[in-house]
């Protein structure tokens, strides 16, 4: 049985589970929904974040596991809407969520001995970062 700390870095990395795999199917679905001449741009670059969010699933799926526990692979609904300005206000939350999230799971990691795993999700942090940038400059840019 983990100990009180492993137990509560093991809830937090399932909860993080969870917000991955909304937030690979809100790209993979927006990624198809978007019409138009945006959808020329901006498609592939969705198609690709869900890509990465992927990846991420396949990580704290292996952390869960590596820490004694089992991953569950449930989550909640995502947004359908159809308004691409919306989409990616929605995803721009979302990317800012992790963010968070994950510090405060490097916090967690810490301060449980494990420091190999707040080094990836130290990275982890960056590459959501790099997400949230992308997507601050396509709508700051938004006409
Ligand atoms: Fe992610
Ligand atoms: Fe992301």
């Amino acid at each position: 049985m983990a100990d009180r700390k492993t137990q509560k870095l093991l809830e937090g990395l399932q909860s993080d589970l969870e917000r991955e795999l909304k937030g690979m199917l809100q790209y993979t679905y927006q990624a198809s929904m978007i019409l138009g001449v945006g959808s020329l741009s901006i498609s592939p670059y969705l198609r690709q974040e869900g890509m990465e969010e992927l990846k991420h699933i396949g990580f704290l799926c292996d952390q869960i596991v590596a820490l004694g526990g089992t991953p569950k692979l449930t989550t909640q609904k995502f947004s359908e809407t159809r308004d691409l300005k919306t989409m990616l206000e929605n995803d721009l939350d979302a990317e800012r969520e992790s963010i968070l999230e994950y510090r405060e799971r490097v916090k967690q990691a810490d301060a449980t001995g494990e420091v190999g795993l707040k080094m990836r999700l130290e990275e982890l942090i960056a590459e959501e970062t790099d997400h949230m940038r992308q997507l601050e400059r396509i709508l700051r840019g938004w006409v």
